[in-house]
């Protein structure tokens, strides 16, 4: 089936009290235009025109691809007025399916079944709502044939009564679009071009109407304001909750889960509340995941377990690993098997090979570290010298003592042991124990300083 897409993006969205354009907040971390665009492209329109208006520009930005055409539309006066401007963007598909920049979470499944059911004529989605306030009525005929939409606005009250109502998703023959578009009048209550009087208009050239009620209201509903912005990002998220447990994955807590990417998961994976996935991740067979954390762009190995408050980012992280609490990953890290990062530990940039640990309040920034090193509590490697950053090198087998500073760029050859407290500037030796000379002293008549007036402790 030949069929192209638009949608309909240049709404202002007052009551959002933004600057942000409306479709451009985000859901999921993800502009609501893109949720658009995306199952467009699941449907494999031949072509998407999105009218943009409000916000011009940025959400010209927002969305690229071969597939997308954009048609400005200024001033907005109203929705037909908006598929009049795409007009000249409209390829020859018999069909037109119109979308809403503002309705994210319509699923491609029940577009589908909206595009079959035009055949050639209009398939209207629609929703049977038990507050249908505000919404355009759907008109149907003894025989329960569609026969019109009504506005709110323009309403008679018995027909405020109706609880059917048009979510605006609608499915148009291409041909007879361009012949109903230039007979749209004004003369209403909102003084706008309603794209829902087209469907008299088809009712009168005998094309048929079909309206097709959607399975799960919510998917149908549109962002207003940031209230109904929060109530759809729950939804998103107890969906993509639902999948992973139904894929075998163990959640503590199906609403104290965020996915704001994708996140692909192992068997007997296990996830703690409150934890955060954003960008690409990847969680192999038993990894788990402690409470508080965010992870974005990581690959984590079999049975590596992060402890709880970590923020890993843009890392790889191997097999059998301990992580945190309270360690910091961030990019460009890649770690072995089994290696032990503690509390207040900041890795970056940096490799460490298998079963090397830093357990302890500790910065390793453009490190090669090797295989069974040791890195002691407070240690730092200093590789920032104002201007350029430099590497540390730290072979196999090096034990580092605590509150070492390795100055970059530095090598500490394999084997080594550093003493507490060292300052290594330059390069050392396999072996032997590295360390700078200082003297201890102790001062018997020493006296503590004291408060002016206080003489007893
Ligand atoms: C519209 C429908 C109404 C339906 C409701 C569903 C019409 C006349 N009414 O009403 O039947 O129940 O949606 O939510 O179609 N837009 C433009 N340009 C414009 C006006 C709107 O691009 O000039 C876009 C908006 O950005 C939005 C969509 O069209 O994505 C709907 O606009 P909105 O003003 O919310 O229409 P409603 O009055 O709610
Ligand atoms: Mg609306």
């Amino acid at each position: 089936m030949r069929f192209q897409v638009v949608i309909l993006a240049a709404g202002k969205g007052k009551r959002m009290n933004s600057d942000l354009p409306k479709v451009l907040h985000p859901l999921a971390g993800k502009p609501l235009l893109a949720h658009v665009v995306t199952t467009a492209r699941e449907l494999a329109a031949e072509r998407i025109c999105v009218v943009h208006g409000h916000g011009g520009e940025l959400v010209r930005r927002a969305v690229t691809g071969d597939d997308l055409v954009f048609a400005l539309q200024e001033p907005q006066l109203g929705t037909g007025h908006a598929l009049q401007q795409a007009l000249p963007q409209l390829s020859a598909a018999p069909l037109t399916l119109v979308l809403y920049g503002d309705v994210p979470l319509v699923r491609a499944d029940t577009l589908r079944g909206l595009l079959a059911a035009a055949g050639k004529g209009i398939a209207i989605l629609t929703a049977e709502l038990a507050d249908p306030g505000g919404y355009g009525r759907i008109l149907r005929n003894k025989a329960k044939r569609v026969t019109g939409i009504v506005e709110q606005k323009d309403a008679t009250a018995a027909q405020r009564r109706i609880r059917e109502i048009n979510t605006g998703i609608m499915v148009l023959p291409t041909a007879k679009l361009k012949q109903w578009l230039p007979k749209l009048r004004n003369k209403n209550a909102q003084g706008e071009y309603y794209l829902t009087d087209v469907v008299a208009l088809a009712v009168k050239d005998r094309v048929p109407v079909t309206g097709v009620v959607a399975a799960e209201a919510a998917e149908t509903e549109g962002v207003n304001s940031r209230v109904q912005l929060a109530q759809l990002e729950r939804l998103y998220q107890k969906r993509q909750a639902v999948r992973l447990l139904e894929a075998g994955v163990t959640l503590a807590d199906p609403a104290r889960f965020d996915q704001r990417g994708m996140l692909g998961c192992g068997r007997d994976v296990a996830i703690d509340v409150n934890c955060l996935f954003e960008g690409t991740v990847e969680l192999a067979d038993g990894v788990s995941i402690g409470a508080n954390c965010v992870l974005k762009d990581v690959a984590i190995g079999p049975g590596t377990r992060i402890e709880p408050f970590c923020h890993l980012d843009g890392a790889r992280i191997g097999a059998g690993c301990r992580i945190g609490p309270y360690a910091r990953i961030r990019p460009g890290t890649q770690l072995a098997a089994e290696v032990h990062i503690g509390n207040f530990v900041e890795v970056k940039a940096s490799e460490m090979g298998e079963a090397s640990k830093a357990n302890h309040l500790a910065y390793v920034g453009d490190s090669t570290v090797g295989r069974n090193v040791n890195i002691g509590a407070g240690t730092i490697t200093c590789n920032y010298d104002g201007a350029n950053k430099h590497r540390t090198v730290i072979e196999d087998d090096v034990h580092i003592g605590s509150d070492v500073q390795l100055v970059a760029p530095v090598r500490v050859a394999r084997g080594a042991t550093v003493g507490a407290g060292t300052t290594v500037w330059r390069d050392t030796p396999p072996g032997g124990l590295v360390l700078n000379p200082k003297s201890q002293e102790h001062r018997a008549d020493w006296q503590r300083p004291r408060k002016p007036g206080k003489n007893k402790s």
